[in-house]
Order: C-alpha cells, then sequence, then structure tokens
C-alpha cells in the first residue's frame, strides 16, 4: 500500500459498501490504521481541518472539555492541539486506529467502542463542552440514531460538530433522500439541539471527492 494514487483510495474507500458488521468495518479500519494518515495527506484530507476550524468560531475556551467521536488514527486530535485546546477525549470502534492515536499523546481518555443501537458512550451525563465527529458517519458506519447519545454527553449550550462527505448523503440507504437532515431536524423539533450552522466545502474537482458539509448544533 505504499503508493495511495486517486484511483487507489477511491477503490479502497469503495469497500465500505460490503462492511455490514462492527466486526467487518473493524477488520478494514485495523488493517487500514497503519497507513491512514499517510494515505489521507496524499490527497489533502480537509475534513479534519474544517471541522476544528468551524468549533474554533463556538468554543472559545482552550480548557474545553472536548469528545473527538470515530477519531481513528486521531487527525482530528491533532488540530484540537494546534488550536490549543488542552482537555480532549476520544472514542473509536477500531482497535489499531485508537493504538495510532494513542502514541500521539493526545487524548485524556480514549475509549475504544462501536456506537449504535444500544452501545452508549461509556461517559457522563452532559460531560463535555463540544463533541466534533468527522468521517464517523458514511456508509455502512454511524447512523442518526446516535444522535441523542451525542447531546446527552454534551452540555445544554455546548456545541456539537458533524462533518459527512456529501456522497454519503446519497449512498448510504440510512440517510439517503434528505433523512440524514429530516433526523437532525427532528431533534431540533423536539427540542434537543439548535441548528446554527451549516458550512458547505466543495473541493477542486481533480481532488479525490471529499465534498463535505458540517452541521454545527448547540445543545439545548
Ligand atoms: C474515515 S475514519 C475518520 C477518522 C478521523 N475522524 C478522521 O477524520 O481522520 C472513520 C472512523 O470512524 C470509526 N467508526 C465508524 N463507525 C463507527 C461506530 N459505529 N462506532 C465507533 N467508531 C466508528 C472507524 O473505526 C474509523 O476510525
Amino acid at each position: 500500500m505504499a503508493d495511495w494514487s486517486k484511483e487507489k483510495i477511491q477503490k479502497f474507500v469503495s469497500n465500505l459498501k460490503d462492511l455490514h458488521t462492527h466486526e467487518k468495518l473493524g477488520q478494514f479500519y485495523d488493517d487500514f490504521a497503519p497507513q491512514y494518515d499517510k494515505a489521507v495527506k496524499s490527497f489533502g484530507y480537509v475534513g479534519p481541518s474544517i471541522a476544528v476550524k468551524l468549533l474554533n468560531k463556538y468554543v472559545k475556551s482552550k480548557d474545553a472539555w472536548i469528545l473527538d467521536v470515530a477519531a481513528g488514527t486521531g487527525l482530528v486530535g491533532e488540530y484540537l492541539v494546534d488550536s490549543g485546546y488542552t482537555n480532549i477525549d476520544a472514542v473509536d470502534g477500531s482497535v489499531a486506529s485508537t493504538e495510532v492515536a494513542r502514541k500521539k499523546n493526545i487524548y485524556k481518555h480514549l475509549y475504544v467502542q462501536w456506537l449504535g443501537g444500544d452501545n452508549k458512550l461509556n461517559t457522563n451525563n452532559e460531560g463535555y463542552d463540544a463533541l466534533v465527529c468527522v468521517g464517523g458517519f458514511a456508509l455502512n458506519q454511524l447512523k442518526s440514531d446516535v444522535f441523542p447519545e451525542f447531546i446527552r454527553v454534551v452540555k445544554p449550550g455546548g456545541f456539537i460538530v458533524i462533518n459527512i462527505r456529501t456522497n454519503w448523503l446519497d449512498r448510504e440507504a440510512s440517510y439517503s433522500d434528505g433523512k440524514f437532515e429530516r433526523d437532525m431536524a427532528q431533534m431540533e423539533t423536539n427540542r434537543k439541539w439548535k441548528l446554527i450552522e451549516k458550512y458547505l466545502d466543495i473541493q477542486q474537482e481533480e481532488s479525490v471527492n471529499q465534498d463535505s458539509v458540517t452541521f454545527i448544533h448547540q445543545v439545548c
């Protein structure tokens, strides 16, 4: 896996379509973990930098407690540290990815667990000032059933930043036909959170398709 051409990344990521269980998804990301940072940097992956830049707009205290969900190898954490944040925890289901992240000494607590369904976050209610999730929502990955858990662990007034590649909004069946945003809106109707910014990022055509949308909600 030395050469990460655009075509190779696209082919590799297309394997996500067959990973219908956490076990298979875990195997995929465990195998990818040693190469992940190099591979995504080779095409100028922008999701983490976009999300952290937006988070900086809303979370001013550098002592704020932040939970990085689907943290993987810790790229979002690296940007959070570069921004001056000091209290960062993380959760991810891939053992090997979290091992890569652990070596970077970014996170105070690093939880290895799969989320969704009955799997709850291993953290207290309202323990965080903000939660950030980049790349966690994708084909066969997190579903909108985790929104209540995200909200549970963030303080009222805190922020939830979710970055998702726009192509997954069509390709993941549980998000498609506008359902992802409808599920978000339902949480707002139920007065659980409020959408305060929706940021669309369109990248150059020649890049690997990584157009993304970032949703920033404030917890009620
Ligand atoms: C594309 S990577 C993103 C990693 C990191 N946030 C980044 O932007 O580089 C997706 C990560 O989500 C994790 N993931 C996917 N579904 C998950 C779930 N249901 N529970 C926990 N982690 C999950 C995977 O293990 C993987 O590390």
